[in-house]
């Protein structure tokens, strides 16, 4: 089975009612701790790079780690996807890669940090949903903005979507998937107090628009991988997440993507921090790296049973890119 768009996996999703996650990956333990989740849950997966992976990466490296992962897992669908894109050269660097999906994060201005207006917002993701549908490539965009900052993505400041605002951004570009912000933010302390979410938010916003709806910043922060980072010399005091029962009841409620990172650094940081630890003698990557990547993958696991997407890897046919670039092209 070739990379198939991610506009399918989500499609299929939202009709059945199950999340699906997008994993963030950087090298090739992290592709393959994911794809032996998938295999051993049967769960149909998006795998997401950001632009500072694709270049930590050197780009090359990580395009072939995703098409050893399509061949090394015929009967798993998986979608390729660019995360927070903040650019149309972003988009098309990462469609020359073979991607099948990407996002263009509107909400920020190019540098990633500064907040952009709506006007600008629907500028870009236009100009990229222009050009990727030319190619049959799923076009995620971003209304609203995610509080928090994480390694140069995100302002700081959050500002909880406009329902009326996202059915406006949805008619206005014509995308295939909303992330909308509804309370969560990146990175690994996600709340003060209260883990409260914006779900009336999320009510009236999937009321309104017709598309898949995404959730950044969905990492748990499981308190069992903080305690373990932390026994093992670790430092992260405080450290908070969203609770899994609030993404199971935002995935019931509407949500189709859950964008997971933080939890798969915890994983890989708590493991690698424990070879080192109790095995001080220990320098041959394979054996902390090794564990780490089967860590990661039990993680994944338990996130693709929680999150409803085991069992669906075989539901349906995979569309090919030339298949949705005759589907977008029906559409003019
Ligand atoms: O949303 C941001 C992701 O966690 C990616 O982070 O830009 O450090 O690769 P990164
Ligand atoms: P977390 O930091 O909660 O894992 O969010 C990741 C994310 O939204 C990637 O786009
Ligand atoms: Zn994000």
């Amino acid at each position: 089975m070739s990379l198939v768009p991610m506009k399918q996996i989500l499609d299929e999703a939202r009709k059945k009612g199950y999340g699906v996650g997008a994993y963030n990956v950087n090298n090739m333990e992290q592709v393959q701790a994911i794809m032996a989740a998938a295999q051993a849950t049967k769960s149909p997966v998006i795998i997401q790079a950001s632009m500072g992976a694709l270049k930590y990466s050197n780009f090359t490296y990580l395009k072939h780690l995703m098409l050893a992962a399509a061949e090394e897992n015929p009967d798993i669908p998986i979608a390729m996807h660019l995360d927070h894109g903040n650019s149309l050269e972003s988009a098309k660097k990462a469609i020359s890669l073979g991607f099948t999906s990407v996002m263009i994060d509107g909400s920020l201005k190019e540098d990633g940090k500064t907040p952009s207006d709506y006007e600008y917002n629907v500028e870009v993701t236009k100009s990229v949903v222009a050009y990727a549908h030319q190619f049959g490539v799923t076009v995620e965009g971003e209304i609203g903005r995610l509080g928090g900052i994480e390694d140069g993505v995100g302002s700081g400041s959050a500002h909880v979507t406009d329902p009326d605002e996202a059915k406006r951004f949805v008619d206005d570009t014509k995308l295939d998937a909303l992330a909308i912000a509804i309370g969560t933010s990146h990175g690994a302390y996600k709340f003060k107090g209260d883990k409260n979410l914006a779900f009336d938010v999320l009510e009236k916003v999937r009321k309104l628009i017709d598309i898949p709806i995404v959730l950044h910043g969905a990492s748990s922060v499981p308190q069992e991988l903080i305690d373990r980072v932390n026994k093992y010399g670790g430092k992260m005091p405080g450290a908070t997440g969203v609770p899994m029962a609030h993404l199971q009841k935002a995935i019931k409620m509407g949500v189709s993507k859950i964008n997971v990172d933080t939890d798969g650094r915890l994983a890989v940081t708590a493991e690698i921090r424990r070879v080192f630890a109790e095995s001080p003698d220990k320098f041959d990557p394979r054996d902390y790296l090794g564990p780490a990547r089967d860590t990661l993958a039990k993680l994944i696991e338990s996130k693709m049973k929680d999150f409803g997407t085991a069992g669906h890897a075989g539901d349906y046919k995979p569309m090919t890119l030339d298949d949705m670039k005759k589907f977008y092209a029906s559409k003019k």
